[in-house]
């Protein structure tokens, strides 16, 4: 798949004004500020295709990006844990995700984005949890893993295969650095394999 080609086709407010349930996709999902806009950008190759902001909490629309024929898409999700969003906002969010996860038939996996240095919170356990539930596959990017030496990168991806082992057959992990473009090509080969028709 090219993924140069994609361009933006659709901003939701809720899974209920998403596309129609067709064709075959794949959402990027993390706590904010994790860098998923970036990850987007990244293998797409283009600096500006999702927005992206120092400030956690910059996509709060759920942004469908279109793949060569139209009928694969790479869904940008807001992140979870955004402090300044109300408590009753975040339930109602994360009530949607899981449901989401369960009933989404076009969804073929589910990419989790995590901070290097802060791998596996509260929230990414219950993700991972519902991802379970649901039989959906996750490939776990440790993100900006240029903001650590090559060793300190390493223990941490070794720490969270370890905490997974059990779960070994749904989720997969790698280092990922939009920055330096570092782990793009395993990416694609996990997508690829989602999003063959
Ligand atoms: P929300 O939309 O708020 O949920 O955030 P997001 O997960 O989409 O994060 P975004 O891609 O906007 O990136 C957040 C911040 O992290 C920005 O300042 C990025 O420049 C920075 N960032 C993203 N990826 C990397 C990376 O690989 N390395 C470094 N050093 N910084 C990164
Ligand atoms: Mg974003």
């Amino acid at each position: 798949i090219d993924y140069h080609q994609a361009r933006f086709v659709h901003s939701a407010p809720t899974l209920a004004h998403c596309l129609p349930d067709e064709g075959h996709e794949v959402a990027f999902a993390g706590r904010s500020n994790a860098g998923k806009s970036s990850a987007i950008n990244a293998l797409t190759g283009q600096k500006a295709l999702a927005r992206t902001s120092k400030t956690p909490g910059r996509t709060q629309l759920i942004n469908f990006f279109e793949l060569d024929d139209g009928t694969r898409h790479l869904v940008d999700l807001p992140g979870y844990g955004y402090a300044k969003v109300p408590e009753k906002v975040k339930l109602e969010w994360q009530r949607h995700l899981s449901a989401y996860l369960q009933k989404r038939r076009s969804l073929k996996g589910l990419v989790l984005m995590m901070d290097v240095r802060h791998p596996l919170t509260e929230f990414d356990q219950m993700m991972l949890a519902w991802a379970d539930d649901a039989d959906m596959p996750v490939h776990i990017l440790l993100t900006k893993s240029d903001k650590l030496k090559r060793g300190a990168a390493a223990a941490s991806l070794q720490k969270v295969r370890s905490a997974l082992a059990e779960w070994d057959d749904l989720v997969s992990v790698q280092l990922f650095s939009s920055l330096k473009r570092q782990g793009l090509d395993t990416l694609a080969q996990t997508l690829n394999r989602w999003l063959a028709p």
